[in-house]
């Protein structure tokens, strides 16, 4: 009997505990279903344990995602906590694990599902079969840089300052992931960067290009990105993976979002190196935010907890059987036409949070029968 599964359940703030009711449902059904079982345990993250503990990390959490295979978080955030000072903000929360895990490499696919590709405010035969993944450096950059700061000048002005900086290995280590990842799929990457402006992205182009001849079977091509912002919403099916650094990563995987039609759908993986035991720091959320205008009225679409959930599966347990499942019941569901609100179009049917859940748990039944 295979030891069970160690989950950390880190629900946030927001809509972030109501989707992650209906991922709880799906691995409900797969602990019945399924060889797997999955012990759960729940900590808190963002505003929630600022209300509850004063800190948008604390200790207990990190241990317990230290101690655990895999997390799976919902989102942090919301008015209520903005007036705080800068250091205990949720977002803190947020940053503090992804660095406390060592979480470098962020994957974010942007995947047009046929039913949805009308709801994208680009034209359908830009964005229709659209699948790119866009791998975001997550722990470096100016997001982490010092000398880092906000002076006072003495003179009645202030000045403030962040600080760009990337070490070879740190290119290295993500460029690897991309084409590691490019390699399972189209074999293309595109590095993007600012070398026409910033030393630090003249360093990431030269290194990224040193980890390409490593990788002979990749086509690595270089965009700014200014130019690749622009190329997004012009023609994106042209990327395959993108890579770039922590900021630029964060802009571009917004854009990218949108030409899904829905921030609803969108799941993210940012996972850490793997040690000597093959064991691999993991966190699992949705791209979109904790949505505070809609949440507690069971409207929110679950499906990108629920596909976060699948990605999950798939990098953290290679359970790829089972990830596939979870995103067939998705893609038939959105095919028997259920929508929330989010993604509702005309002549579909808006169901709640709860419904869009029972629907998963229903196709997974049939697709399991
Ligand atoms: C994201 C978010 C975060 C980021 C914020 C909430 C700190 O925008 O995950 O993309 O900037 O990384
Ligand atoms: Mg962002």
């Amino acid at each position: 009997m295979p030891a069970n599964k160690k989950l950390l359940f880190l629900p946030g703030d927001g809509i972030g505990p109501e989707i992650m009711t209906e991922v709880r449902r799906v691995i409900d059904w797969m602990d019945q279903r399924r060889s797997v079982t999955f012990d759960i345990t729940e900590g808190l993250i963002g505003g929630a344990a600022i209300d509850e503990t004063g800190v948008p990390l604390p200790e207990e959490t990190l241990e317990a995602a230290h101690g655990s295979d895999a997390v799976l978080m919902g989102a942090v955030g919301g008015p209520k906590w903005e007036v705080l000072p800068f250091e205990v903000q949720p977002e803190r929360g947020l940053l503090g694990i992804r660095k406390e895990l060592g979480l470098f490499a962020n994957l974010r696919p942007a995947i047009v599902f046929d039913a949805l590709a009308d709801a994208s405010t680009l034209k359908l035969d830009v964005v229709k079969g659209l699948d790119i993944m866009i791998i975001r450096e997550l722990t470096g950059g100016i997001y982490f840089g010092e000398p880092r700061g906000i002076e006072d000048l003495g003179d009645g002005n202030r000045k403030g300052f962040n600080t760009l900086t990337y070490t070879t290995p740190e290119i290295h280590r993500i460029g690897r992931v991309a084409m590691d990842l490019a390699a399972k799929r189209n074999k293309r990457v595109c590095s993007i960067d600012k070398a026409n402006v910033l030393e630090t992205t003249v360093m990431w182009r030269e290194e990224m290009i040193k980890v390409g001849e490593e990788y002979p079977d990749i086509e690595l091509s270089h965009m700014y990105v200014d130019n690749a912002a622009m190329q997004l919403v012009r023609n994106p099916k042209q990327f395959d993976v993108i890579v770039t650094t922590n900021m630029f990563g964060d802009i571009l995987s917004d854009c990218a979002a949108m030409l899904t039609g829905s921030l609803g759908m969108l799941p993210s993986a940012s996972l850490g190196a793997p040690d000597e035991s093959g064991r691999q720091a993991a966190l699992y959320e949705p791209v979109h935010g904790s949505a505070p205008d809609i949440a507690g009225q069971g409207i929110a679409n679950p499906l990108a907890q629920i596909l976060s959930f699948s990605m999950l599966l798939r990098y953290s347990f290679d359970m790829f059987e089972d990830a596939d499942l979870v995103d067939q019941a998705v893609q038939n569901v959105l095919d028997q036409g259920l929508r929330t609100g989010d993604i509702m179009g005309e002549g579909k049917t808006q169901v709640s949070t709860e419904v869009m859940g029972d629907a998963i748990t229903k196709e997974l039944d049939k697709l399991a029968a």
